[in-house]
């Protein structure tokens, strides 16, 4: 049997997709979450501990056949700023989409302020983000402030980004 090379290619390789890079371990349920993967119909390679020489451990994503809009996977700034998003063509990676946080995150961050409307009305939550990089957002609805590690994700299967 051949010997696979350490620190080469942890998973097969595909012909073309995307290969979503440098996850910090504990986030990769975050991540299946924001992009909604589950609900997926393309063939999807989730691996976690992988080895990273930035981050030690790391977990990599592959979805063959898909291909997403930087307006898709920009919200992974939520959880990480440092994750890659490379697009595969013909076993070839082509482009490496980084992940910045949009001016507006709607629907998908829960408000922590109970007695917001959003978590009384079946409504979309809606936030101004004031700090893309520490992750500062405003609930556009009752103001509250929510820091990075107050993000919890709202019902996500509603987000259709597959
Ligand atoms: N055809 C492919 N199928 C599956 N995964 C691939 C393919 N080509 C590259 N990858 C994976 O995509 C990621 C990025 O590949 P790249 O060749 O850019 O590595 P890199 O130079 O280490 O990039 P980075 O600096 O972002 O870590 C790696 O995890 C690599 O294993
Ligand atoms: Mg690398
Ligand atoms: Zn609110």
């Amino acid at each position: 049997m051949k010997k696979i090379e350490e620190g080469k290619m942890h998973v097969p390789a595909i012909k073309n997709g995307s290969v979503i890079d440098h996850i910090p371990v504990d986030q990769l349920p975050k991540v299946v979450a924001i992009l909604n993967l589950y609900a997926s119909e393309y063939p999807l390679t989730i691996g976690q501990n992988f080895k990273s020489k930035k981050l030690g451990k790391k977990g990599l994503i592959k979805v063959e056949e898909k291909f997403f809009t930087p307006e898709e996977v920009n919200t992974l700034a939520l959880v990480c700023p440092d994750i890659v998003i490379n697009v595969i063509r013909d076993y070839d990676v082509v482009e490496k989409i980084h992940v910045q946080l949009p001016d507006r995150i709607t629907g998908l961050v829960r408000c922590t302020n109970p007695k917001c409307i959003t978590n009384n009305e079946p409504m979309q939550s809606d936030f101004e983000v004031l700090d893309k990089k520490q992750v500062r957002l405003k609930c556009n609805y009752c103001t509250r402030k929510i820091e990075k590690d107050e993000v919890e994700l709202t019902h996500y299967k509603n987000n259709t980004h597959s």
